[in-house]
């Protein structure tokens, strides 16, 4: 604690915070005024100490940390941060939960956000993934639907399982990731021992200006385990802050957790034939056909000291790229790429990347985006505020090129509305899964991890689920038959 008086927000100094200063009257006592500076600021700032909570991840725990390159991979990137091996980035990490409140519990069956946030040399750069490699929608405008369907019920207020099916029955688009929530993976036993995957094909560009389109993924140097249902929902009784209290106890005990990062590599020639799985975020590129390349690892050492200030005025952005790093046209991705700085311009404010957690640690000058609510810089002092003037600022780099790729993909590539529909093709991922990465225990646990969820569900929408996961496999639905007759509508 330093050692200084206690001010107002302006500096004058103040006997005693925890005293309203009053008006002696005659006789003894004293009347509360107006004139009581420090009891209206003190009042007044605790009125306004709530922000806009995050519209979905609102839950999360975070750390700071470093990336360091173990594998020089500048034959594919002219990203610097990932140029040179032992070449070191700090970076800003945080992991949520996608459907709680800020509030909610931790140990809940759910995908978990990925987010991390280097900051390199040449501004920032953001990965905001999640902990499965794969989305339940293609199409962005079925975004809030999705995470409504997930949240609360306008009238009961409550998570509702009956609106989560009918999204889903109707949206089957959605099947491989559901394939994976229910799985044992749905509930981390802890944040440090979670995968974390880009899901996007983003493109590698490298020095000569080639580019290759590629998929990023983190992989836990700590074994990735998980909590069954009955230990999950214990622990979100007992401590509902476990995750963030796991990762907290680690980082400050010297227990530092790890990830490699990895990425996919996919060629343009490979990619003109591709298909639909090119840019379609509910599938994933084999590992078979498309190797992970090591790249770097990461390690969290730091502790926020102010997890306001440091974790919630945290702003990730897919948008936050660096030269050697670039967009598809995955639809998705182009939607994010609005989303996220429009929901971060209302929850924190128009210059919200002037916050410490965002601030970039190269050189910023952007003088073309300044004023507004809240600027905490000198503001680009006298420097002309409009492009191409004259008078010293306005002739642009020449040293930057601004490098643009012509796609080389086949049509059937790019998602238009008839690949938006659901056909075969959305189950053959989805089956294999099944089939040849879960074993039979891992199969009877999905079953009863996501039969526990129909109770309730009224039998139309029950068989109608059923119907889309024997489309999977039909063991699936007869075994979620089963269930289903061993519990309810017997
Ligand atoms: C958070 C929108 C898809 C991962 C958010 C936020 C918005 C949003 C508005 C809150 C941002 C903030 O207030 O700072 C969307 C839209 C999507 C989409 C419109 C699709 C069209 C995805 C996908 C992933 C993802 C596909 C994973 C690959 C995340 C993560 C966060 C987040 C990790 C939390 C970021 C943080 O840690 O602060 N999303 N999202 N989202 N989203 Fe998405």
């Amino acid at each position: 604690m330093p050692n200084h008086p206690f001010t107002l927000a302006e500096g004058q100094p103040v006997a005693d915070p925890a005293v309203s200063t009053t008006l002696p009257i005659y006789g003894g006592g004293g009347l509360t005024t107006l004139g009581d500076t420090l009891l209206l600021e003190t009042l007044a700032h605790f009125n306004r100490e709530r922000i806009p909570e995050r519209v979905v991840h609102a839950k999360a725990a975070g750390a700071w940390g470093e990336f360091e390159v173990t594998n020089d991979i500048s034959s594919l990137t002219s990203a610097k941060f990932l140029n040179g091996v032992g070449k070191k980035t700090p970076v800003l990490f945080r992991l949520s939960t996608t459907g709680g409140e800020k509030g909610s519990a931790d140990t809940v069956r759910d995908v978990r956000g990925f987010s991390v946030k280097f900051f390199t040399e040449e501004g920032n750069h953001d990965i905001v993934g999640n902990h499965i490699p794969v989305f339940f929608v293609r199409d962005p405008i079925r975004f809030p639907s999705l995470n409504r369907s997930h949240k609360r019920h306008p009238s009961t207020n409550r998570p509702d399982w009956t609106m989560f099916w009918d999204f889903h029955a109707n949206q089957p688009e959605s099947v491989h990731a559901l394939m994976h929530l229910f799985g044992s993976r749905g509930i981390p036993d802890s944040i440090r021992r979670v995968t974390g995957f880009g899901v996007h094909t983003f493109k590698m560009v490298s020095a000569d200006g080639r580019f290759r389109y590629c998929k990023f993924h983190f992989r836990p140097a700590q074994n990735i385990t998980h909590f069954s249902d009955q230990q999950a929902t214990r622990m979100a009784g007992a401590n509902p802050d476990f995750h963030n209290q796991d990762l907290w106890d680690a980082i400050a005990r010297g227990d530092l957790p790890v990830w490699k990062l990895y990425v996919q590599v996919m060629e343009p020639e490979q990619a003109e034939t591709y298909g639909r799985a090119l840019f379609d975020i509910t599938k994933v590129w084999p590992h078979k056909d498309f190797p992970l390349v090591e790249v770097g690892q990461m390690t969290l050492n730091k502790n926020p000291e102010n997890y306001f200030a440091e974790i919630e005025q945290a702003a990730f952005s897919p948008s936050n790229m660096v030269p050697g790093i670039a967009m598809t046209p995955d639809p998705m991705l182009q939607a994010r790429m609005f989303a996220y700085p429009d929901a971060q311009r209302y929850r924190l404010g128009v210059n919200y990347t002037q916050l410490p957690s965002n601030r970039a640690i190269c050189p910023i000058h952007a003088p073309f985006e300044r004023d507004g609510r809240g600027t905490m810089t000198r503001n680009y002092g006298g420097e002309p505020n409009y492009v191409r003037n004259s008078l010293g600022s306005g002739i642009p780099s020449q040293t930057v090129s601004n490098v643009r790729h012509t796609e080389r993909i086949s049509q059937n590539a790019v998602l238009g509305q008839n690949e938006i529909m659901v056909d075969d093709e959305d189950f053959i991922q989805p089956r294999e899964l099944w089939n040849r990465v879960f074993d039979e225990a891992e199969r009877r646990q999905w079953v009863s991890n996501l039969s526990e969820t129909l109770e309730g569900v009224p039998d139309q929408l029950k068989d109608a689920v059923i119907a889309m996961f024997s489309k999977v496999d039909p063991r699936i639905g007869q075994l979620l038959e089963v269930k289903a007759k061993n519990s309810s509508r017997l």
